[in-house]
């Protein structure tokens, strides 16, 4: 596959075309950033992370029955993946409470639901991601009434898979983050990356954390924690 020239280079990513017009390229960076961007850093290793990572789930995914953009691994940092009009909202799971929930709702984090919690902020960084509902979603015209339930259904069963899956590999999945896009004929599949970026994941036994919060919080062992999630899910994947 021609790689051809670069359309988009994000925070994490760059995306590339290529010479057909419905696959790209992804180039997964080690540039880290936080806080909408106003940290920023470098974590040694964690492009081949998080590539690698992002396609074995998904293709646990797939074989679970849920459409996602993935179609090949190119290399340790590249991968072909099918072109999307991204959907402008970024899904987040929770099981526990963490993160910006316990900071909005005043819980301390650890605390495991009895439902997941799914949760909508839209992906616009001019205004700092917002959170927003269902009716604000439809209302800016984000994503359709059927998208949206679509979106609920994929992510619930995404969140029971990698439940499992991380259990078997000794890590509790605390919450993570999905983004969905729609193909040229409009079909909804999962798109974007699940990675140490994009996930809370904390060892069963000790509780210690396991991605990208030890940068964003300045807890050191950042490059030690992507290896060690790494090797975890290589001992468990296929
Ligand atoms: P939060 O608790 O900060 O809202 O984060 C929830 C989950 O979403 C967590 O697993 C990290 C992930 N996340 C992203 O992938 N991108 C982001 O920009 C943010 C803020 C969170």
């Amino acid at each position: 596959m021609q790689k051809k020239e670069q359309i988009y280079e994000g925070k994490a990513k760059k995306v590339f075309a290529t010479d057909d017009p419905e696959l790209l390229i992804v180039d997964y960076k080690d540039d880290a950033t936080a806080f909408n961007g106003q940290k920023k850093g470098t974590i040694a290793g964690k492009g081949v992370v998080n590539n690698r990572m992002s396609n074995a789930l998904m293709r646990l995914l797939e074989k679970k029955g849920i459409p996602t953009h993935f179609v090949r691994e190119l290399s340790e940092r590249e991968t072909l993946v099918k072109r999307v009009r991204i959907v402008p909202l970024e899904v987040i799971v929770r099981n526990l409470s963490a993160g910006s929930f316990s900071k909005r709702y005043g819980v301390e984090e650890g605390i495991p639901f009895e439902m997941p919690v799914i949760e909508f902020s839209y992906k616009n960084d001019a205004l700092g991601d917002p959170l927003l509902n269902t009716d604000h979603a439809l209302a800016l015209k984000l994503a359709t009434a059927e998208e949206i339930g679509i979106i609920r259904s994929y992510s619930l069963q995404i969140d029971r898979c990698l439940q499992s899956f991380w259990g078997e590999c000794g890590v509790t999945l605390v919450d993570f983050k999905l983004e969905f896009g729609r193909t040229a004929d409009g079909t909804l599949i999962l798109a974007d990356e699940i990675s140490p970026d994009t996930c809370r994941l904390w060892d069963s036994a000790t509780g210690e954390k396991l991605d990208k919060d030890r940068f964003r919080r300045d807890l050191g062992g950042v490059e030690e924690a992507y290896a060690e999630i790494m090797r975890r899910l290589e001992a468990h994947a296929e």
